[in-house]
């Protein structure tokens, strides 16, 4: 999770950040309207991270399989390209190759560890499988007069200079490495282990590092790739979230007419920015339908009632289910079953609601046409490339099946989750809402680990409200990606009052990630730690016990269930 930088208010303003929002826009064609970047996917996570990289400094981003031809490639009209790194060796067979005319299109392009790999082998370099490779930060040496180096290179007045090389802690993570750069380059980089760690043919404008500058393990990594976005490519920062918001409007717009759309809200950001957009875009002919499960965050359903019908004046179709999730789920305790079950009765109750507003409306004008999903861009990328790794599929109770008989608005299916919170924030919608910890859709049906009962739901329910006071109090709320509560249904000795006591243990489980993919569990400080132990045990009816989850993902995953 990364706030708004300093680097990108300052970037604004040198750019005179463009809200050009006059002109209609859908999200189909968001590639000819912004400027744009291509990030070439060669695999892993990496591809993702470069792209968002891009859109923190508010450059349009789009992610393109590494088979795109030179031809479809230029369609998208990129002002710069970049390869991403990946999991293979350009020795592998068969290794994942880039359409060489895409050298020749004249379009800048900036090659990352396997991409620099790429371009060395492709152009005519040689990339050598070395028996020690560099993972880690490292050292680096560069030369200040390189033009990709040029951002940074009045900013590192030590160590000393040497000649016109500096050093520059970088992120390595390469076996393989280029020992002979291609005819035209210059090499612009080095460390006593590999010889080109960036080089450049500034003519032809095709840039390699065979460091990480995504990561932010990487010295002013994000000032080089800014450097090749605005310096190199020429783009101009205009992909704001207040440019965004008009954008989405006008397309939401387009595509709905004068037609009506149903939307399901779950208390979390998507579907609320989701929500929020279409209403600016449609008025009342969008439903909101809110669901309370019994399975939510403590005060959740009421904050949802309060931002959307006082705050925003969108109006609400609330719907009790309480009873009805609690009655499906009694004698479940398979996780997979929990999330069928959960599934299905929102499917059923929201199905039932639609048809009632179809009935209530006997001449069919507002016949519901469009149903509203807060879908991403990483679930996008997830089912549409086949280089990315596979993430497992949620069933997501505010994801309902497409063969409702409605067609899909999905306004967000373009945005990284920093962005909607940025188009949130633009929308006015609560920083509480904006900012509140991603939850799962099943809710904490998946944080009791047994049989699901609403006393259970009580008991975890108290504890994590306990946990995120703290964690708020103690500033570290937005630090973290989770933090939250979860019920083991075994029970353990404890003595209370000199009573003997029998009860359940609570699990806290605190982790920092940047995309939910992986994650490492969050160092919580011990006073912090002591002050939500006792209170659990002291407040929560039921719980004589709090342990602390230590693992990250993997090998765990982030929920229990
Ligand atoms: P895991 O547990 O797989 O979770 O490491 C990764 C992220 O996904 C969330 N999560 C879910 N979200 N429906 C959802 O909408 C689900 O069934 C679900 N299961 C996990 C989890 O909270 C974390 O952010």
């Amino acid at each position: 999770m990364k706030p708004e930088s300093d680097t990108y208010k300052s970037l604004a303003a040198k750019f005179h950040m463009t809200n050009d929002t006059t002109s209609s826009g859908s999200v189909d064609d968001t590639d000819k309207k912004f400027d744009s970047i291509a990030v070439v996917d060669f695999g892993a996570q990496y591809a993702q991270l470069i792209a968002r990289r891009v859109r923190e400094a508010y450059v349009y981003s789009l992610i393109v399989p590494w088979q795109i031809s030179a031809e479809q490639i230029a369609k998208y009209n990129p002002k710069g390209i970049i390869l991403s790194g990946g999991p293979k060796s350009v020795w592998a067979d068969p290794a994942p190759l880039l359409d060489k005319d895409i050298y020749e299109l004249g379009i800048p392009i900036l090659g990352i560890c396997y991409g620099a790999q790429l371009i060395a082998t492709q152009l005519g370099g040689i990339v050598a499988r070395t028996d020690s490779g560099e993972y880690g930060r490292t050292s680096v040496e560069f030369d200040s007069d390189s033009t990709f180096f040029t951002p940074i290179s009045t900013d590192i007045p030590s160590p000393a200079p040497l000649g016109k090389r500096y050093i520059l802690k970088v992120w390595m993570s390469h076996s393989d490495a280029i020992v002979i750069s291609p005819p035209g380059f210059d090499v612009t980089a080095s460390t006593p282990k590999a010889p080109v760690v960036a080089m450049e043919d500034v003519k032809r404008s095709i840039y390699g590092v065979q460091f990480h500058p995504e990561v932010y393990h990487t010295d002013h990594g994000q000032q080089l790739l800014e450097g090749f976005l605005f310096d190199i490519c020429k783009c101009s920062p205009s992909w704001t979230p207040a440019a965004l918001v008009d954008t989405l409007v006008h397309s939401i717009r387009d595509q709905v007419g004068d037609q009506t759309a149903i939307c399901a809200l779950s208390g979390g950001v998507d579907s609320a920015v989701a929500a929020v957009l279409t209403h600016r875009a449609i008025g009342d002919r969008l439903k909101c339908v809110f669901v309370d499960t019994g399975l939510m965050r403590e005060q959740e359903p009421i904050q949802v009632e309060k931002v959307f019908e006082e705050l925003l004046n969108i109006p609400l179709i609330k719907v009790d289910a309480k009873d009805r999730f609690f009655d499906a789920l009694s004698l479940c305790e398979d996780p997979e079953a929990k999330r069928k079950v959960i599934g299905e009765c929102f499917i059923r109750v929201f199905e039932e609601v639609a048809k009632e507003l179809q009935n209530a409306d006997k001449a069919g004008k507002d016949e519901i046409g469009f149903l509203v999903q807060g879908t991403l861009y990483p679930d996008v990328i997830e089912s549409g490339t086949d280089t990315a790794s596979t993430i497992k599929s949620h069933h997501n109770v505010g994801g309902l099946p497409e063969d409702m008989g409605f067609s899909l608005v999905e306004p967000l299916r373009d945005l990284f989750k920093d962005e909607v919170r940025g188009v949130g924030a633009q929308l006015g919608i609560p920083e509480a809402i904006i900012w509140r910890q991603p939850f799962p859709g099943p809710g904490l049906a998946v944080r009791i680990v047994g049989e699901v009962t609403p006393s259970r739901v009580e008991m975890v329910r108290r504890a994590d409200a306990i946990l995120e006071q703290e964690i708020k109090a103690a500033g570290l709320y937005e630090k973290l990606w989770q933090s939250f509560a979860i019920l083991l249904c075994l029970k353990s000795v404890g003595i209370m009052g000199d009573e003997r006591t029998y009860e359940y243990p609570v699990v806290i489980r605190a982790v920092t990630s940047e995309d939910a993919m992986t994650a490492d569990w969050a160092r919580l400080p011990f006073k912090l730690l002591e002050r939500v132990s006792t209170r659990i045990v002291n407040e929560v009816l039921g719980v004589n016990r709090v342990v602390l989850d230590i693992t990250s993902k993997p090998p765990a995953t982030i929920e229990w269930e």
